[in-house]
């Protein structure tokens, strides 16, 4: 398929690791008349960096966007080995056990820290980079390119917990605490970065109702993302008491696109906990000036969403029926 032009389409990097909620995310951005999605990398994270790639892949050809280069990066996190993913949340497959025709094509050739630095000397000044697995590839292409956080517009972040508990440990947030170390690298890199941490994604809620709309619906993605999310609705039932999940990856999307009114969201200092106690992982978020109103601190890069104004749900919903 053949995007038209619009000038108002912005180039983005989305790094992932599919995932129910990622693909939602995936479906999202396709969706958007605002951004031109360049180009997909995996991690492990939900499930290996390979396996997401495949989800990936075959998620793409049911929405007709086999134009979209999938590149498979970081099997393994920087200090510790990829321990098996998240399956108990998203399926044995990542993506709730739906199973998707295999796809046609294979992985690009370029790992995906490759194509973070070549998509961004490619558009310098220009690339956004949507992160919504850890942060294991950026990490690795900070590496590669020492001077890449120069050459990207902005970095957007679905991942940790400012003022709420974590989801994988009482503080910690599981795409910062699979590879804390790449976090506190990222974080570190001058770039711009948005985090979407739980705080915000843990407001914005998908039901039944909708779910059934999706299933419902004679479009094939639609159909397929609304049979993902019966696993993800039995894995949330028990924080809920009912059947619903939340949006982590595609809220992330939607403010990465500028889709969405932002609450209170300070430039603030944040650190990681890359230690091996109970802290790690944490992301420590300096709001000792909340009262305020949050003025500048200097140096400070990193925008804290601690909430979103607008109700999320019925665009992404209407997104996903679209495609
Ligand atoms: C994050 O972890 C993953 O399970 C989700 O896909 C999301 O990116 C939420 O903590
Ligand atoms: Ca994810």
């Amino acid at each position: 398929m053949h995007l038209p032009d619009s000038p108002q389409r912005q180039p983005f990097y989305l790094d992932c690791d599919t995932g129910i909620d990622d693909a939602m995310a995936i479906a999202y951005l396709l969706a958007s008349d605002r951004v031109d999605l360049l180009g997909i990398g995996t991690v492990s994270g939900n499930i290996s960096a390979e396996m997401g790639a495949r989800n990936t892949l075959a998620l793409l050809e049911l929405a007709g966007r086999s134009d979209i280069p999938v590149a498979i990066g970081e099997h393994d996190f920087l200090a510790t080995p990829f321990a098996g993913g998240a399956i108990h949340v998203h399926g044995e497959n990542g993506i709730g056990g739906v199973v998707l025709a295999e796809p046609a094509r294979t992985p690009a050739s370029e790992s995906a820290p490759e194509m973070i630095v070549r998509l961004a000397r490619q558009h310098p000044g220009e690339l956004h980079i949507l992160a919504i697995g850890p942060l294991t590839n950026l990490a690795k292409a900070l590496l590669l390119h020492p001077g890449l956080a120069t050459l990207v517009k902005e970095v957007t972040i679905m991942g940790g917990a400012a003022l709420v508990p974590g989801n994988i440990t009482a503080v910690a947030e599981a795409n910062i605490h699979n590879d804390p170390d790449a976090a506190a690298a990222v974080f570190a890199a001058s770039w711009f970065i948005t985090m979407v941490p739980l705080d915000a994604t843990m407001q914005s809620l998908i039901e039944a109702v909708d779910r059934d709309r999706l299933v419902a619906s004679p479009r094939p993605v639609a159909q397929a993302i609304g049979a993902m999310l019966d696993t993800y609705f039995d894995f949330y039932v028990q924080f809920f008491g009912r059947r619903t999940s939340v949006l982590h990856d595609p809220l992330a999307a939607a403010v990465a696109v500028g889709d969405l009114g932002l609450g209170t969201s300070p430039v603030v200092q944040v650190q990681v906990d890359t230690s091996h106690g109970p802290g790690r992982g944490q992301t420590i978020c300096d709001l000792r000036w909340r009262f305020l109103g949050h003025p500048e601190q200097a140096g400070a890069h990193i925008r804290v969403v601690l909430a979103v104004e607008t109700d999320f749900t019925p665009l992404m919903v209407d997104a996903i029926l679209s495609l």
